[in-house]
């Protein structure tokens, strides 16, 4: 991926390794990964396989232990943490596995905080209501996190990583706590702004429905890239390449 195009994310020999006291944790071992413009990727793989750990890093939320992580030809792993989070805010919408609202304020209040948060000058392609129509949640944007169930605080950490339609989407399990009516509402967003703005998006999901409406499938063991496969086609030719 060279440098300038938007949504590009690259990997090369990516290790995070977490250090508790004298015990060490290699969350992440030499991956490298592309994922080139406008290209929808799911991650899989067994619990504690590292995926939460990569798309931390490849949302600059932390630093590598070694290893580039490039966004958009920026290797955000050499930046000062100041110039790192002002990368992620420019392009990086988040989704975290534990959703990270606010407590205390309001879901709209959440969602105009991220708005301010990441400024203008992002994609319009939905308004703000309309998303927040699309996900079910447009009655309940008054309530704190603490009044709403887990499915609608989903959907509201959805709504604040959508709501500036930045140009790469990191989601953690976006539908692990959604029904299926719910799941189905939240892929079918993913794929219209995948398909209809080109934004980039990185899922992790535990759900082969999910991952059905991804370009690639990465499945991932022990803090690797075991294969990357394209609608579930396996095609040998791709082992080993990532
Ligand atoms: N902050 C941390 N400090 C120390 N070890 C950590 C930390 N975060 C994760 N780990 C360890 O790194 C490994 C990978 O964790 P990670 O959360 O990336 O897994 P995961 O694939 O997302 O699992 P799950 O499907 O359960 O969400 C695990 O062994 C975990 O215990
Ligand atoms: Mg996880």
């Amino acid at each position: 991926m060279g440098e300038g195009l938007r949504g590009s994310i690259e990997t090369t020999g990516l290790t995070m390794i977490y250090r508790s006291g004298k015990v060490e944790v290699p969350a992440i071992r030499e991956i490298n990964l592309t994922v080139g413009p406008g290209e929808f990727v799911a991650i899989m793989g067994p619990s504690g396989c590292g995926k939460s750990t990569l798309l931390h890093l490849l949302g600059g939320l932390v630093r590598p232990t070694r290893g580039q992580v490039l966004i958009d030809g920026i290797d955000i792993a050499k930046l000062s943490d100041a110039e790192r989070t002002a990368v992620r805010r420019e392009k990086v919408g988040y989704i975290f596995q534990r959703f990270n609202l606010l407590p205390n304020i309001s879901a709209r209040a959440n969602i105009e905080l991220a708005k301010r948060i990441h400024g203008n000058g992002h994609a319009n392609l939905y308004k703000d209501d309309h998303i927040l129509a699309l996900l079910g949640i447009k009655e309940k944007i008054g309530f704190r996190p603490t009044e709403l169930s887990g499915g609608e605080q989903q959907r509201v950490a959805i709504a604040r990583a959508v709501i500036n339609q930045p140009s790469i989407l990191l989601a953690d399990e976006p539908t692990g706590n959604l029904d299926s009516h719910n799941s189905r509402l939240v892929l079918t967003l993913l794929q219209d702004l995948n398909q209809r703005l080109g934004q980039t998006i990185v899922m992790i999901t535990h759900d082969s429905e999910a991952a059905s409406m991804a370009n690639h499938v990465i499945e991932m063991r022990d803090g690797r890239i075991l294969a990357r496969t394209h609608h579930f086609v396996y095609e040998p030719e791709f082992e080993g390449l990532f």
